[in-house]
């Protein structure tokens, strides 16, 4: 009896010891559950989180592609903006050297328009100047320019000044330049011709023009001569007062028309023509003349003709 008792016993610990073994395991696995369950929770929300900061980055991502792309078209059309200015403005600045240039030839032009082109031709048996052609306008030489005893003499309106600045010159480096002749008509070299063929017979033309021949009648042409020599003489090549000229009449414009040996009459160191200083000066330059230049080069020097 006592036996059974302690197997009973025995087996109630052992009952009440697996009984508490299932309680202490299923509260382990109760507990272990929920914290198993809590961390996939987490997971889940950390998951769920990540893939939205994920689709956020990748948006940002796609949003700062455009952008850029955007910046870059932008920055595109602005080069391409200041290409289209910078052109622009080239035109318009080879608009204004176009307008200017234009002015420029149209002022030129006015210029030529204006001035007389028989004045730089070539009057020596050469080119006929018709017998109705008479300068736009002359006036009188200053008469203490005159030589005394000779008529009121008449020059070219637009070359006198430079007639007159050049005997001032010639006054203040002591020469005493005087004018023996100027402008002539057509009618005048007509009787002046006459009366030295009268004198002389065709010897005359040696030194005289015939009418229409004459760049007397161009009014732009003096006989120079001074008081010791008195008219127009080729010993007033052997003057100081020539030597003078031959050095400075160029600076005002004025050249000799027929030095030695040139083709058409004797020497005549009394005849000054005003061709332009520019003229002038290039054929001082050159060492050229006159009628030695040919008619189209003189040409060029119109439009500086009254400069
Ligand atoms: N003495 C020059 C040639 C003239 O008569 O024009
Ligand atoms: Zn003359």
């Amino acid at each position: 009896m006592q036996k059974n008792n302690q197997s009973l016993y025995l087996t109630s610990a052992v009952a009440a010891g697996v009984v508490l073994l299932i309680g202490f395991l299923g509260y382990q696995y109760y507990s272990q559950s929920k914290e198993i369950n809590m961390l996939l929770e987490e997971r889940n929300y950390f998951l769920k989180e990540s893939t939205a900061s994920k689709e956020a980055l990748s948006e940002a991502t796609s949003t700062i592609n455009t952008l850029e792309e955007e910046l870059i078209n932008l920055k595109e059309d602005l080069n391409d903006l200041a290409d289209d200015y910078r052109d622009e403005r080239n035109q318009n600045k080879e608009f204004e050297d176009q307008i200017r240039d234009l002015a420029g030839t149209l002022g030129d032009l006015d210029k030529l328009a204006k001035t007389d082109e028989e004045l730089l031709q070539k009057y020596s048996k050469v080119y006929f100047l018709n017998e109705n052609y008479i300068p736009e306008r002359l006036k009188e030489i200053d008469d203490k320019y005159i030589l005394e005893g000779k008529n009121a003499q008449f020059f070219h309106a637009r070359a006198i000044d430079r007639l007159e600045d050049l005997l001032r010159a010639a006054e203040r480096a002591d020469y005493d330049i005087k004018v023996v002749s100027a402008y002539r008509s057509f009618d005048e070299q007509t009787d002046l011709k006459g009366q030295h063929t009268q004198v002389y017979g065709s010897g005359a033309n040696a030194f005289s023009a015939d009418q229409g021949y004459s760049e007397h009648q161009l009014g732009t042409t003096v006989d120079l001569t001074v008081a010791e020599v008195g008219g127009t003489y080729e010993s007033f090549a052997q003057t100081e007062a020539y030597d003078w000229l031959l050095k400075n009449a160029h600076k005002y414009g004025f050249i000799l028309s027929y030095p030695e040996g040139n083709n058409f009459y004797v020497f005549e160191p009394w005849h000054w023509r005003f061709v332009g200083e520019d003229l002038a000066r290039d054929l001082e330059r050159n060492d050229d003349t006159f009628y030695d230049l040919d008619q189209r080069e003189i040409d060029k020097y119109l439009l500086t003709l009254f400069d």
